[in-house]
């Protein structure tokens, strides 16, 4: 039997490279191998209530770009969170398993609430209680996520060891699964690639406006003229270069000849923005075929939710067996 992999990524609309070599390029290469689940996480995307009128409509979008990016829903099945509430009964159930003190000592929680003093809810501390609902639902065994996710995935394996100590073998401990790219920062060169930080690149974006923002990407801060020598080790179009440069003997170049300062940023920037533009151009066509059948994506959408839900029912049934529910 293949094994199963899980992930979910939340509705944040079009997605951007970050998400696509951290996360999505991993999702597709699995599918031939495994039993692959992915789930659009809209219940998690309430904990910061960001955008709730543009919910359905960025859940379509990104929809839009996994189907584009290669994920095939007669092999894997793609579906949204809440359309299997099953998730959120077992969130209940695990939350009766998890001491408090391994959320709020969670890194993500902690920067979460400092951004929104605000707004610190209930659920986002229970946000790796559902992230690990989410997973153990389908049994899944491997988790494809960027860097980022890890503090959440060992929480996931702390519960799940702790369910499985209680109530006996339940559930398989989830590995995360990472790309060669676990994290990739964006046109700031600082913070990781994001839409709220406003520092990403969408793979849908048009041949010009990512040319735009590759323009604007921030390079090697010591370097201010031209004839100053450049420092790649630290410039992030450079780290981008080893992504959307084909032959990789070219991306050493690149670093020399910045180096000697034979090569400027401008320069640099315009082949990136070319390499991007060259990479995606596939992905662009797909995704624009998409866009014109709306009604394929809401099949694949409802489809997903079937298959999902049969698998759940079944979990949740033997959870509340071991609980003492049944
Ligand atoms: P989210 O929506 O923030 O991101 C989706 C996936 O993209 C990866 N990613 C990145 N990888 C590398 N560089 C980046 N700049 C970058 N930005 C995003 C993320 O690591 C992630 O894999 N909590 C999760 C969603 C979730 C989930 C789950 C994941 C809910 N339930 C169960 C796995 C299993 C999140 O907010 O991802």
């Amino acid at each position: 039997m293949k094994g199963r992999v899980f992930s979910g990524a939340r509705p944040t609309g079009r997605q951007h490279i970050g998400n696509y070599l951290g996360a999505i390029q991993n999702y597709v290469k699995l599918q031939q191998d495994y039993e692959c689940i992915y789930c659009i996480v809209d219940v998690h995307a309430l904990t910061t209530l960001e955008d709730t009128d543009k919910l359905q409509e960025n859940i379509r979008e990104m929809m839009h770009d996994w189907l584009a990016a290669g994920l095939d829903p007669q092999q894997s099945i793609l579906f949204v969170q809440s359309h299997v509430p099953q998730v959120m009964e077992l969130h209940t159930l695990l939350s009766m398993v998890t001491p408090l003190g391994w959320l709020t000592r969670v890194a993500t929680f902690k920067e979460k609430a400092r951004l929104q003093p605000e707004n610190i809810n209930y659920g986002l501390v229970g946000y790796p209680v559902l992230m690990t609902a989410d997973i153990v639902l389908y049994k899944a065994e491997t988790v494809p996520v960027g860097e980022d996710q890890l503090p959440h995935l060992e929480v996931a394996r702390e519960i799940v060891r702790r369910f499985n100590n209680i109530f006996g073998p339940t559930f398989p401990e989830p590995q995360a699964k990472l790309t060669d790219a676990p994290i990739i920062l964006g046109l700031d060169g600082v913070n990781k690639m994001s839409k709220s930080l406003n520092n990403e690149i969408e793979l849908a974006a048009s041949p010009e406006e990512t040319r735009e923002r590759v323009m604007g990407a921030f390079t090697d801060p010591e370097r201010k003229y031209r004839s100053d020598p450049g420092h790649p080790e630290v410039c992030n179009v450079w780290r981008l270069h080893h992504h959307f440069t084909k032959n990789h003997d070219q991306v050493d170049v690149i670093a020399q000849e910045c180096r000697d300062a034979l090569r400027g940023c401008v320069e640099c920037k315009e082949q990136l923005a070319e390499g991007i533009n060259r990479d995606l151009a596939p992905f662009r066509e797909r995704r624009a075929a998409l866009a014109a059948s709306p009604q394929y994506v809401e099949e694949v959408i409802a489809d997903g939710a079937r298959r999902a839900h049969a698998i759940a029912t079944e979990t949740l049934r033997e959870v509340k067996e071991r609980m003492g529910l049944i």
